[in-house]
């Protein structure tokens, strides 16, 4: 079964409103977008082992810390992307993956457009980004390539979870925590999240 972290702020929890209002514009949705980013990569940091290092002040040495593994960063395109930023700020040194999946509007499924990811997986923390988990098609797909690459130490970062799209992950990748601002009620009959922001990617590039 899947470790769920929901991420418990308060300052979360106000810019998950702002992006649920459908009259909040692109700008503004972006800006929240970055805001919960920079707070569920310092959530999911909390798990990073450190290796301990010497490091020496102006006066003196004494004991520092590093990340023990790489961290690799995987966007799934293309709302994944809004993400991106705010890690990389946090981490500034991980490498950064990309997969293109688009879901089809009838049949839900996930279609596979573009993989790029850097090759030592195995020896890295493999997180992918991607604001909504709803069917959970993208994210099992995203996980089964990545896997099939050799990633062994997997996590999910999102913005909105919806039941059913935990069940499949808990089905497909039991072993991959998954991180979200908030768990949402259910999907409605198209797929898309309820109550949600609607549509992730639309709404960060401007393209409604
Ligand atoms: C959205 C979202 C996820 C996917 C979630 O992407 O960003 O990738 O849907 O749905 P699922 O859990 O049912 O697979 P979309 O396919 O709309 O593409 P976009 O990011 O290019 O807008
Ligand atoms: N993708 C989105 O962007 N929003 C949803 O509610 C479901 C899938």
């Amino acid at each position: 079964m899947n470790n769920l972290n929901l991420i418990e702020n308060p300052l979360v929890k106000r810019d998950v409103t702002i992006l649920r209002d459908k009259e909040t514009n692109t700008a503004s949705f972006r800006a929240a977008l970055n805001r919960v980013s920079y707070a569920i990569a310092i959530e999911i940091a909390k798990s990073f082992e450190l290796e301990q290092i010497e490091v020496t002040t102006p006066l003196e040495n004494t004991i520092g810390y590093k990340i023990k593994k790489q961290i690799v960063l995987v966007p799934v395109l293309r709302a994944g992307l809004s993400m991106v930023d705010a890690f990389l700020k946090m981490i500034p040194d991980a490498n950064v993956g990309h997969i293109g999946l688009q879901r089809d509007e009838v049949t839900l499924k996930p279609i596979d457009y573009y993989y790029k990811a850097p090759k030592k997986l195995d020896e890295s923390i493999t997180i992918v980004l991607d604001p909504m988990l709803a069917t959970g098609g993208s994210a099992v797909a995203s996980f089964n390539s990545l896997k099939q690459k050799g990633a062994n130490h997997c996590m999910l970062a999102c913005l909105i979870a919806a039941p059913e799209g935990i069940k499949k992950m808990n089905e497909e990748h039991p072993d991959v925590p998954i991180y979200t601002a908030s768990l949402d009620r259910q999907l409605n009959d198209v797929g898309y999240i309820l109550p949600g922001l609607g549509d992730a990617g639309d709404r960060t590039f401007g393209t409604l």
